[in-house]
Parts: C-alpha cells; sequence; structure tokens
C-alpha cells in the first residue's frame, strides 16, 4: 500500500514538472527516456487464436517497459555494439531491411532476421522452430556468439546494476531493485507478447474469416481480387491459414521447393533428418509489406519475386510439399511442382493483397520505439 501511494506520490510530481522522465546516463552509455506514466500494453487477442502468455509472466505495464528499454540497449551485448533492436527495427515490422544481419562483431547472421511480432501466438521460434516457450527463447540471441556475444550471461546483471537506472526499472516491474537474467527474460518476453498485430485492413475486411470474401466490402477492386487467389486458386492460404496467416496446425512446416538442393537446411539439418532437408516453418505473414528481403536467407527482394516463385519458380525436390505438387499428395503420376499460371495482373492483385495485412499501430507507436532515442 505504502509503495503504491509512493509512486503516484512520484507520478504526479513527475506529469507536472514534465511529461517524461530522463535518467541520468553513465559514462558513455546513454539513458533512456520513459513516460511518467507507463505506457498500457496489455493485449487483446482474437478469439480462436493462441495465447501462449504463461500464468507466471502476465504482462504489466511496468514488466514491458522494461522490456522496452532492455530490447533497445546495446549493453545487452558484450561489446556495447548490437541492441535487439539492431536487428528487429520497428519501422520495418521488427525485421531488418537486409538480407543477413551484423552481429556485434560485424560478423552476419546465418539466416534473415525474421518479424518478432504476434509472437503470444506462435509456439515455436525461428525459421526452424527449433525453441519453444518465449522466457526461453529471449536469452538464446544475447548468448549467440554472433549476435550479441554475452557467453557468460551472469555478467550482464551486474553491467546492468551499474546503471543509473534499471534497478529503479526492476524494482517497478517486480518489486525490488534486485536484478536477474530470470527477471531479464521475463521483462523481455513480456515486451515481446505486447506487441500484438490485429488492426490491418485484411482484419477488417474480414477475410481470414470467410476464405477470402471481404465481408465488410472494405478492400478495393484488387485487393479484393487478390484475396480470392490468396484464399482460391494460388493455393497460399493451404498454408497461411487463420488470423496470422501462419500454418495450418502449431507445427505445420514445409519445403517449398526453393532449391534443388539447400545450403542450409533447415529442420533437416537441426534434427539431422534427411527426409526434412529444406523443410522450414511456416512463418506468419503478418506485416509482410514492411518485413523485406524475404525466405530464411533473405533471397527474394520484393513480394513480387515471392509470389512468382510459387507462381512458375517451385524446384523439385524430394521433400517439397505435397500442396505444392500437381497430384497435391493425393498420388497419380504427375508429382511435379505445381504452376499457378497466374498473369501479370493477377500477380499484381496477390501483392496488393499482401499488402492488406499491415498493421501501422506496432509499427510506428511510441510505446514500441527506441527509449534512448526519445526526446
Ligand atoms: C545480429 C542480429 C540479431 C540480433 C542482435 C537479435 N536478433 Fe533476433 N533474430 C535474428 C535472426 C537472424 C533470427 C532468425 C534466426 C534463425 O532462424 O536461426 C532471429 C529470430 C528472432 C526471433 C524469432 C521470431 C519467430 O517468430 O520465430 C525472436 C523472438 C527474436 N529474434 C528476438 C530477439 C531478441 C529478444 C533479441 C535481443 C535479446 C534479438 N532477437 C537480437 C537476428 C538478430
Ligand atoms: C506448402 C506450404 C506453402 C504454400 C502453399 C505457400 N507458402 Fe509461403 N511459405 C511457406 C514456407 C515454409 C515459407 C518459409 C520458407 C523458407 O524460408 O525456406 C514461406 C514463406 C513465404 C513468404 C516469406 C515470409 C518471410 O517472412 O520472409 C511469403 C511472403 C509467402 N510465403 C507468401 C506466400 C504466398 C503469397 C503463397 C501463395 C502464392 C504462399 N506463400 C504459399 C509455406 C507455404
Amino acid at each position: 500500500m505504502k509503495k503504491i501511494i509512493v509512486f503516484s506520490l512520484l507520478g504526479i510530481g513527475a506529469l507536472t514538472m514534465m511529461q517524461c522522465t530522463k535518467f541520468t546516463s553513465t559514462g558513455s552509455a546513454p539513458a533512456p527516456t520513459l513516460p511518467s506514466t507507463a505506457f498500457h500494453y496489455a493485449i487483446n487477442i482474437p478469439n480462436g487464436t493462441i495465447d501462449n502468455t504463461p500464468s507466471h509472466n502476465p504482462i504489466s505495464d511496468d514488466g514491458a517497459t522494461l522490456g522496452r528499454v532492455l530490447f533497445f540497449d546495446k549493453q545487452l551485448s558484450i561489446n556495447n555494439a548490437n541492441a535487439c533492436a539492431s536487428c528487429h527495427h520497428q519501422e520495418n515490422g521488427f525485421a531488418d531491411p537486409v538480407a543477413k544481419s551484423r552481429g556485434f562483431e560485424g560478423e552476419l547472421t546465418s539466416r534473415n532476421s525474421m518479424s518478432i511480432i504476434n509472437a503470444a501466438n506462435e509456439n515455436s521460434y525461428f525459421w526452424d522452430g527449433r525453441t519453444d516457450g518465449l522466457e526461453e527463447m529471449v536469452l538464446q540471441p544475447v548468448r549467440h556468439q554472433i549476435e550479441m556475444g554475452m557467453e557468460k550471461m551472469d555478467v550482464l546483471p551486474a553491467k546492468l546494476a551499474k546503471t543509473a537506472y534499471y534497478p529503479e526499472l526492476f524494482k517497478k516491474a517486480f518489486g525490488t531493485t534486485e536484478i536477474t537474467s530470470d527477471r531479464i527474460s521475463l521483462a523481455m518476453a513480456q515486451f515481446i507478447r505486447s506487441m500484438s498485430s490485429y488492426k490491418s485492413l485484411a482484419d477488417e475486411s474480414g477475410v481470414a474469416r470467410n476464405w477470402g470474401f471481404d465481408s465488410a466490402n472494405v478492400l478495393n477492386t484488387a485487393q479484393k481480387a487478390g484475396a480470392q487467389l490468396f484464399f482460391g486458386q494460388a493455393g497460399c492460404a493451404n498454408c497461411h491459414s487463420g488470423t496470422n496467416f501462419r500454418g495450418m496446425t502449431d507445427n505445420d512446416i514445409a519445403n517449398i521447393g526453393l532449391d534443388v538442393a539447400y545450403t542450409d537446411n533447415g529442420i533437416g539439418a537441426f534434427k539431422n533428418d534427411d527426409s526434412k532437408n529444406g523443410v522450414f516453418r511456416i512463418p506468419s505473414l503478418r506485416n509482410i509489406a514492411l518485413t523485406a528481403p524475404y525466405m530464411h536467407d533473405g533471397r527474394f527482394a520484393t513480394l513480387k519475386d515471392v509470389v512468382n516463385h510459387y507462381n512458375k519458380g517451385v524446384n523439385k525436390h524430394p521433400n517439397l510439399d505435397n500442396r505444392l505438387r500437381n497430384s497435391g499428395g493425393w498420388g497419380g503420376s504427375d508429382d511435379n511442382p505445381r504452376r499457378l499460371n497466374l498473369t501479370d495482373n493477377d500477380v499484381n492483385n496477390l501483392v496488393e493483397f499482401l499488402k492488406t495485412i499491415t498493421d501501422k499501430e506496432v509499427t510506428t507507436h511510441a510505446r514500441f520505439s527506441d527509449p534512448f532515442a526519445a526526446k
């Protein structure tokens, strides 16, 4: 009770004097600027969509605020070169606009940095789905040899404790100033889970619920035609389905014939199983217009390149998914890669539809922005 009074008094004091709290910086590291009343981070997930929030780590405004600061803080890398946000940019749907990203020592990552929006609705992470559990996942980039290099994770709490602002932020989030790896992971998972995106034109139109039919009548002619192709002739929704335009089931994975032989075998490599070579998780297409380049290796620069691949570029691979074969997996003599026979106009319409899955709220709102850059 006492704590609440002290905090609210501080809050009112801060509000009357200024809108934001600018913390004092220590040494050369900059300090974050945060609103005196925390932003609201609670999320509203549509019915029928999984919510992986564990009961021990619900999103709180102070927890997600701490997560925001951690996410944008370069001190999480061993040499202060990289923050999470160095490879996951807000304006790019929290992906990186390059095929491969630069690690803390300038080395390239082995895969394309992916969007992390709607992570609350996934049950596995990375292109190959090798990790489940967001709390467990978020510390992996910190320890990663190429990404952030903090191989001895236990030095991080001590490093953060030396700043003027972290002890206070941890106290707000967890009740005491103690900084632990566990708390770092909990706060970052809260922040990432709060990046929830359901305010796109595609949502408004209801196409995902109605298999391509724009029941709200909000799409233009090209977008409507594209939606019909996506859910119909082009067969995209056989894989990118549901409210998140992701796999049909939680474990839906596929080889989409990008190559005759893959250099990165994805799930086949990590499971050491040739029958899974070239197989990857079916990613969500949320905010896809913002997250170029595309695929696990960032090989396609534009959505048009992606659609052209499905239209006429799918390669014959022993593990090619049945949904991309002429036989559709029903046997028969023709097991070759399917050609969609889309016209240029169809391709453009499909791209126009893909652009409607963009939600500017997450990619522009201050609560997801860099607190170290805020004025
Ligand atoms: C140097 C670039 C880089 C940095 C720094 C980085 N990431 Fe990533 N991130 C990637 C790449 C590349 C992938 C895909 C890796 C793979 O599939 O093997 C990825 C994948 C992810 C995913 C999986 C998303 C999904 O839907 O499966 C999440 C979540 C994520 N990163 C969060 C973070 C967090 C949190 C941090 C900071 C602690 C961070 N990243 C730092 C490059 C980076
Ligand atoms: C057989 C299942 C399947 C079908 C059908 C399918 N996709 Fe995909 N899609 C995938 C998988 C798996 C990936 C990731 C592949 C990789 O990176 O190796 C992917 C990746 C993508 C990406 C890139 C995602 C990113 O974040 O880089 C886009 C865009 C895309 N698909 C759009 C479409 C469209 C449009 C169609 C219909 C023309 C379609 N897909 C049909 C399974 C499928």
